[in-house]
Order: C-alpha cells, then sequence, then structure tokens
C-alpha cells in the first residue's frame, strides 16, 4: 500500500518523520510531495496512491479521476471544504478529518493576532489592553473552546455563539451564551471567527453584522477567508474608521484593504494557524493511524463523507 503526503504548505520534519514511522510500521510504503507548484504535479503523484494525507491542497474530481488506486483521503486538520466530498463518494474513497489537532496552535495564533491589533501593529503608539474587553467567539467548536481557555488567562469576557453546540456545555465552561450572531456581535469587543466555509456561512460576516459591533471592534479571522463577504467588510471599514480586521487567510482583496486601512488591517502572508510542529505532529500522525487503521481494519471513525 502506497501513502502519499501531499501538501503544498508542508509540515514540519519532525512530523514527517512521525508519519514515516507509523505508516512504515503498517508495512506500507510512503511518498512525499511537498511545495508542489503546479497541479499536474498533484496529479501525477496521486496516480499510484492507495491514501493520501492532506492539508489544505485541494482534491476535487480531476484529482480523483487521476487516483485510480485511491481508497481513502486524510485531511490532517479541521476544515474540509477543500475536497469534494460528493466526488469522493461517487469514486468511493473515504474522506476523513482529524478533529481538535491542531486547535491550540490555531487558538494560540487568534490571541497573538488580538495582541497585535490591540497594540497597534507595534507601531510604538499607546493601544490598548485585552484584559476586562468582550470577546465573542463565533463557533464554540475545538478551536473557540481553546480561544476561551487561554482568553480566560487574560482577563477577557467570555461570550459564545454556537447554532450547533448545547447551550448547557458552553455554560458548564464559564461562557456567557449568545442565541444569535447578531447577539454576539453587538455584545462583544472583539470577535474571533471559528466557522467552517459552507453553504450556509459563506459572505455571512457582513456589513449588518460587524456594524452592530461596539466602538473599537476588533474581528479575527482564524477560519476562512470564504466566510467573509469582503465587499461588505471593505464598505464597513470605509464607515467605521475605529474598526480593525486581522485575519490569517489573505482575503482576495487584499491589495485593496492594505492601501485603504493600513494600520488598522493586517494579514498573514500564509495561513499559519496550524503551522506548530506540535499541531503538524498531531494531526499528522493521526491521519496516518487513520489510514493504517482504515486500510487493516476497516475502521470509518472521522469519516466525513457517506
Ligand atoms: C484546519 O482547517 O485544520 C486549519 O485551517 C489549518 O489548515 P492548514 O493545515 O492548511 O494549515
Amino acid at each position: 500500500m502506497k501513502v502519499l503526503i501531499a501538501t503544498d504548505k508542508p509540515f514540519a520534519k519532525v512530523a514527517v518523520d512521525g508519519i514515516r514511522k507509523e505508516i512504515e510500521a503498517a508495512g506500507f510504503e510512503l511518498a512525499l510531495l511537498e511545495k508542489y507548484t503546479e497541479k499536474a504535479q498533484l496529479l501525477d503523484a496521486v496516480k499510484d496512491a492507495n491514501a493520501i494525507i492532506i492539508r489544505s491542497d485541494i482534491i476535487d474530481a480531476e484529482v480523483l479521476d487521476a487516483a485510480k488506486e485511491l481508497k481513502i483521503v486524510v485531511r490532517a486538520g479541521a476544515g474540509y471544504d477543500n475536497v469534494d466530498l460528493e466526488a469522493a463518494t461517487a469514486h468511493q474513497v473515504c474522506v476523513m478529518n482529524t478533529p481538535g489537532q491542531n486547535a491550540n496552535a490555531v487558538a494560540e495564533l487568534a490571541l497573538g493576532m488580538m495582541v497585535y491589533a490591540v497594540r497597534n501593529f507595534y507601531n510604538g503608539t499607546s493601544g490598548t489592553e485585552l484584559m476586562g474587553k468582550k470577546l465573542g467567539i463565533h463557533a464554540y467548536g475545538n478551536v473557540g473552546r481553546n480561544v476561551a481557555r487561554i482568553a480566560r488567562g487574560f482577563g477577557m469576557e467570555i461570550y459564545a455563539y454556537d447554532a450547533f453546540c448545547p447551550k448547557e456545555v458552553m455554560e458548564s465552561e464559564g461562557v456567557i451564551v449568545c442565541d444569535s450572531a447578531d447577539e454576539l456581535y453587538k455584545a462583544c469587543d472583539v470577535v474571533s471567527l471559528h466557522i467552517p466555509a459552507t453553504a450556509e456561512t459563506k459572505n455571512s460576516i457582513n456589513y449588518a453584522l460587524l456594524n452592530g459591533m461596539p466602538k473599537g471592534g476588533l474581528l479575527v479571522n482564524t477560519a476562512r477567508k470564504e466566510v467573509i463577504n469582503e465587499a461588505e467588510v471593505l464598505k464597513l471599514m470605509a464607515d467605521r474608521p475605529d474598526f480593525k480586521y486581522v485575519t490569517d487567510i489573505m482575503p482576495a482583496a487584499h491589495a485593496e484593504f492594505a492601501e485603504k486601512f493600513a494600520g488598522r488591517y493586517f494579514a498573514t502572508p500564509k495561513k499559519m494557524g496550524a503551522q506548530t510542529a506540535e499541531a503538524n505532529i498531531n494531526a499528522g500522525i493521526a491521519a496516518a493511524k487513520q489510514i493504517v487503521g482504515f486500510l487493516k481494519d476497516g475502521c470509518e471513525k472521522f469519516r466525513v463523507n457517506k
């Protein structure tokens, strides 16, 4: 059996070594395609792969057509909007993710970006503190929960809205629960986004929602760029000179944001929330173990396509 790691944004070497150990201990072979620049390289690499480990790499119908021997794709991470699930099901390919494995890394970056923004991007001027501020967590999953844990240490007041997480769970963790996104944004000085990119959430972070935030509002996005209505956020930032936006996922309109809103907008050059050795090891090795479990024992835990 051949397992391919196909990562445009490579894992730390220590994680690749760990994955190799798992795969070879199972008697399988490991192949590596990193930092590829053309889709053709991916199409070529998948030809004889029985399993693939990816990150935000796109697995669409064309890749699945090329991967004639493929049985399983594991997204080493949480969000799997980069995989065409319907096409995978049609090709009889199992798709899994590794929920929670990189959550702390993403949460730490969210807090780091918050500090960076409220300290005016370290430009030497007087900023503000996070202590005593109201933090809104939009979606209380693995990352949101870690953000809450860390933000509590900063002395922030934690609010959350999650359409799927039971209210009692959030309350039991000391969170003030909001009944709608509107209510959350109106209540909070800072909102940290942790919603997945789905048909329902795409473009949902819009002018009306953000305009409800109090003066000096800050939006932190370590989720997906697709959930942002960029045209409306551009308009909001033009209308609201007090508003700041920091993101780990560079918007399509990055140049316009950077030019118009220098001093209150920041984007990392490449999504780096999960770029830590620890997260790479956790997610990568979990992916390897899930592949071994699936190929040897048919274990389908963490399958996301039916
Ligand atoms: C995820 O969905 O797990 C995160 O967005 C991390 O994505 P990455 O593996 O592409 O860094």
